[in-house]
């Protein structure tokens, strides 16, 4: 009796748990941001239901993004913070535009999952099963073509066509967050010291010096 009741508490306790990994269901049809209120929670608070209107679900992502920098693309998000209405629905879209060869570098998003769609052009795809197996799972995508990048894992694209490329991927989440790997490393606000990262990377301080000038 008294194992069944503790074995109906674990059970309690990891389907809760499991749940509150991910963003919770909403409690009403849609809950547009009111992006008046300076209001901190979990989310944002909702403007008054009557005052929706069709331009709080309609992001457009027409516009080329502009892929003259360092890694040649560009991701044009689309998450609450532009768009209102994703506000507690746990999806958001982002487009990534890649000149040739452009990449969009190793970056992990902590809070989602993405599905990517190649619409024009060719990427080279991949990412990293976590510690200790650490294994690439990566593919040549075309045009039409669909990938899955599991949440927190590291991943990456890479034009690998003649011409320009562009994608849209979807994440399960309002506010996936975006860690990319380099910037956080060498390029964090008030650097790691470089004795970490000499050991961690098993460089010498040169490197850490020029890799934290350049991120
Ligand atoms: C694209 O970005 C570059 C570098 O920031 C800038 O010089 C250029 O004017 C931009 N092009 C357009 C069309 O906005």
């Amino acid at each position: 009796m008294m194992a069944n009741f503790f074995l109906l508490l674990g059970l309690l306790a990891f389907t809760c748990s499991l749940s509150l990994a991910f963003e919770p269901s909403p409690l009403q049809d849609f809950c547009i941001a009111d992006t008046m209120s300076s209001a901190s929670l979990n989310g944002r608070v909702c403007k008054d239901p009557k005052l929706a209107q069709a331009e709080d679900f309609f992001p457009r992502l027409h516009l080329v993004g502009n892929t003259s920098n360092s890694v040649g693309s560009k991701v044009t998000p689309v998450n609450v913070a532009q768009l209102p209405g994703l506000n507690t629905l746990g999806i958001s879209i982002v487009r990534i535009d890649y000149a040739p060869w452009g990449i969009n570098a190793p970056h992990t998003h902590p809070r989602a999952t993405e599905i990517l769609t190649v619409l024009e052009g060719t990427l080279y795809v991949g990412f990293v099963t976590s510690n200790p197996e650490t294994r690439l799972i990566s593919k040549i995508l075309q045009k039409g073509d669909v990938f899955v990048f599991p949440i927190g894992l590291v991943h990456f694209q890479r034009n690998v066509g003649y011409g320009n490329a562009i994608a849209i991927s979807s994440l399960s989440s309002q506010n996936p967050g975006v860690i990319t790997i380099a910037n956080a490393v060498f390029g964090s606000n008030q650097h790691i010291a470089s004795e970490v990262l000499m050991k961690s990377f098993q460089v010498e301080k040169n490197i850490v010096d020029r890799l934290q000038t350049i991120f």
